[in-house]
C-alpha cells in the first residue's frame, strides 16, 4: 500500500455520474485485465479484441506495458518494488477510465498475485469491476516464439531479473477468464471473451 503524502485533498465529484455516462455509451466502464508472461499473447489478445469492441460500437482503449512504460512510466524498471509501482500507477489509471464509461484493457506481466489483488481491491471499492484474464501459455511456448528476442537475451544473461527466467511469475488462482493462446485460436479468445462481457451485461445493445 502506497501511504497518501498530500495532505487537505478531497475528491470532488461533478454532477455527470458513472451510470449517466453508462447510459449515454450503451456500455459499462469495466478493467479487462489481462496477465501472463511476456511473449504469451497479451498484445495479440487486446489489439484484437479493441478491434472487436469497436466493431460493436463500443469504445475500449488499450494500456499496454511497453507503451506505458515509454510514458508515464519511464522512470520505473522491472526491480519488484518497480513492478509493484508500474501496476498500482496503471491501477489507478484503469479505474478513471472505467468511470469515464470506457473499457480499460490493460495488458501487463503483472507477475505478483499481490500487486493484482491491490489493482481488484482499488476498482471494486470504488464500484468498479475488475475482471483479470490470465493469457496462459507454457514458458517453453513463449521462449519459442519470443517475439522481440528477449528470451535469447535473458538466457545469456544479458537482460537481468526477467519474468519466467530469473524473476517470478505467480499464476492467478481464481481468474475469472482464462485463454490458453497455445491452445487456442485468437478467434476462439475473443469469441470466449466478448460472450463474457455479453453474458454479464457491459455491452447494452
Ligand atoms: S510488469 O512485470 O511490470 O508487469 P510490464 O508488462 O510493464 O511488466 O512490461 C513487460 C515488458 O517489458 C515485456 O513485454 C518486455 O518487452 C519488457 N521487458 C524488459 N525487461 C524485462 C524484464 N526484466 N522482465 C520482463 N519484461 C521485461
Amino acid at each position: 500500500m502506497t501511504n497518501q503524502k498530500a495532505t487537505n485533498v478531497t475528491w470532488h465529484d461533478g454532477d455527470i455520474t458513472y451510470k449517466d455516462r453508462y447510459n449515454r455509451l450503451g456500455q459499462k466502464g469495466v478493467t479487462l485485465w489481462f496477465t501472463g508472461l511476456s511473449g504469451s499473447g497479451k498484445s495479440t489478445v487486446t489489439v484484437a479484441l479493441e478491434k472487436a469492441l469497436f466493431k460493436l460500437g463500443k469504445m475500449s482503449y488499450r494500456l499496454d506495458g511497453d507503451n506505458i512504460r515509454s510514458g508515464i512510466n519511464k522512470n520505473l524498471g522491472f526491480s519488484p518494488e518497480d513492478r509493484t509501482e508500474n501496476i498500482r500507477r496503471i491501477g489507478e489509471i484503469s479505474k478513471l477510465y472505467c468511470d469515464t464509461g470506457i473499457i480499460a484493457l490493460s495488458s501487463f506481466i503483472s507477475p505478483y498475485r499481490a500487486d493484482r489483488d491491490q489493482a481488484r481491491k482499488l476498482h471494486e471499492d470504488g464500484g468498479y469491476s475488475f475482471i483479470e484474464v490470465h493469457v496462459d501459455c507454457t514458458l517453453a511456448e513463449a521462449e519459442k516464439r519470443d517475439p522481440k528476442g528477449l528470451y535469447k537475451k535473458a538466457r545469456a544473461g544479458e537482460i537481468k531479473n526477467f519474468t519466467g527466467i530469473d524473476a517470478p511469475y505467480e499464476a492467478p488462482l481464481n481468474a475469472e477468464i482464462t485463454i490458453c493462446t497455445d491452445k487456442m485460436t485468437l478467434e476462439q479468445e475473443i469469441e470466449t471473451i466478448l460472450n463474457y462481457l455479453q453474458e454479464h451485461r457491459y455491452l447494452m445493445a
